[in-house]
Formats: structure tokens, C-alpha cells, sequence
């Protein structure tokens, strides 16, 4: 699991995170909602420590992580898979490279066993026999896939996904998050979303979290999230994806 406590982020003298604390419980998907500019994407990022902690604590898998520093975040972060705002797939890279290229990275398994492992993770988001194509020939859709794929292929005990379903067509943004289900269904890995698509939290989320200005309103079930009479609940809620 992971666990925020008290955490805080400052940009200079702007409090983008205030004081949140967090469950993200194992083998569950938490979606974090917000608006545009709310404080999500650094979340995810003070998380994996890609930037520094203000103020508070960030437990994983039952550590204290507060303190940790660069080389043992390293470590940290080799259980957490990451897809990023966007597909940020190698643009110069086939699809093979892309996804063979963290076990290139990180381990000294054989190209044979690459294969192997590149051929299932495709499979798993249905994108057989896309190997030798380029990130542009893909839809933005297929390149999530592949981004995905390239996630998956060290075993990554966490998942990150930061907006999945932003700039796609409504029938595509609901494959992906079919997606994400399969995912967690298949792996038992522990998934936090953060996005401001209401229905994609709807569909995947065990747990939602709703933040405005890095601040924590709400933090439930789906159901409870639909029940919820907080006025921000129901103002996010009838607002939908605009706001
Ligand atoms: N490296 C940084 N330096 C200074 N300010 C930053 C930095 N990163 C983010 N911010 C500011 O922090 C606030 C929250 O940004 P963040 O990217 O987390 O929003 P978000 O909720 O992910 O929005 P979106 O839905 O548009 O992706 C914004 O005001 C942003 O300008
Ligand atoms: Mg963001």
C-alpha cells in the first residue's frame, strides 16, 4: 500500500498540496479527481519522489519514504510503473523497443527472453503484431496501449496512471479504461488514477479521492461518492468532465 500523511507541496509561496493524507490500499484502484491545475500530476510526482516532499510522510509497502534518498528512491521506484501525462512513447523507437526498453535498462535477461516478455505484454493489451510499427502510426488510443505494455514489463508491483483518458474519443477512453480493470484484475497491482473524467473513475475506481486546489473533500466509495451531499461532491458531480 501507500500512505500520505499530512503531506504538503509548496511552488515558492503557491501551496499547491495542503495537507493530504491518503490510503491507497493494496491490490485496489484509487482515482484521485480533480480539476485541471488542482494539484494531480504533482501528487504522482512527490509520490515517486520525482519532486522533493515539503512537509509530511509517504509510507510504501509500510516504509517511511519520507527521508529516503536518491539512490534508495531508485530502488523504490523500480516497483512502480509510471505513464505519464500524455503517451510519452520514444518517438524514435519501434513498439518492440519501447517496451523491451526498461528490461534492456534494468535487467540482463536474453533477447530471447525480451521477446518472450514483449510478445505477452502486447497480447495483454491486445496489440499482437504491432512490433515493428513507429509511435506515429499508432492512434493515441494504441499508443496508451503500447505505453502501458512498456509499464507492465517489469511486473510492477504499482501503477500510475496520470489522465489515461484525456483526448480520446469517448469509445476509446472506455477501452483503456476496460483496461485498467483487466489490469488490476489480472495482476493484483495496486492502481492510482488521477483524472478529472468523472466516468472513467466511475468505471474503475474502488476508491475515489477529490481534491480542489491540493486540498482532500471527499474520500469514499463510488457509491458513496454518488450519495455524497459535500457541496463540492455534488457541484464536481453535476459539473462533470468541464469541470
Ligand atoms: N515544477 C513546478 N514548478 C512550479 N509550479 C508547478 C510545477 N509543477 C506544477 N506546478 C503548479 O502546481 C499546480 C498544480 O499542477 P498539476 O500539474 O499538479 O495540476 P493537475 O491537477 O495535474 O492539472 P491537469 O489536470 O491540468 O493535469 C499548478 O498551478 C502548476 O502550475
Ligand atoms: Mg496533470
Amino acid at each position: 500500500m501507500i500512505k500520505t500523511v499530512n503531506l504538503s507541496k509548496n511552488f515558492g509561496d503557491k501551496e499547491v498540496l495542503k495537507d493530504l493524507s491518503i490510503d491507497f490500499e493494496k491490490g485496489k484502484t484509487t482515482v484521485v479527481l480533480g480539476r485541471s491545475g488542482t494539484g494531480k500530476s504533482v501528487l504522482l510526482k512527490v509520490i515517486l519522489r520525482l519532486l522533493s516532499i515539503d512537509s509530511g510522510e509517504v509510507y510504501i509497502d509500510n516504509i517511511d519514504t519520507t527521508d529516503f534518498s536518491e539512490s534508495r528512491m531508485m530502488g523504490v521506484r523500480r516497483k512502480m510503473g509510471m505513464l505519464f501525462q500524455g503517451s510519452a512513447l520514444f518517438d524514435s523507437m519501434s513498439v518492440y523497443e519501447n517496451v523491451a526498453f526498461t528490461l534492456r535498462e534494468h535487467t540482463r535477461l536474453s533477447e530471447g527472453e525480451i521477446r518472450d516478455i514483449v510478445k505477452e505484454k502486447l497480447e495483454f493489451v491486445e496489440m499482437t503484431g504491432t512490433e515493428g510499427l513507429m509511435p506515429a502510426e499508432l492512434s493515441g488510443g494504441m499508443q496508451k496501449r503500447i505505453a502501458l505494455a512498456r509499464t507492465m514489463a517489469n511486473n510492477p508491483d504499482y501503477i500510475f496512471f496520470d489522465e489515461p483518458t484525456t483526448g480520446l474519443d469517448p469509445i476509446t477512453a472506455r477501452t483503456i479504461n476496460e483496461l485498467i480493470i483487466r489490469v488490476r484484475e489480472h495482476t493484483g497491482t495496486t492502481i492510482v488514477v488521477v483524472t478529472h473524467d468523472l466516468d472513467s473513475a466511475a468505471m474503475v475506481a474502488q476508491k475515489i479521492v477529490l481534491i480542489k486546489e491540493g486540498e482532500k473533500y471527499f474520500e469514499g466509495t463510488p457509491d458513496d461518492f454518488q450519495r455524497s451531499d459535500i457541496d463540492f461532491v455534488k457541484s464536481f458531480r453535476s459539473g462533470g468532465k468541464d469541470m
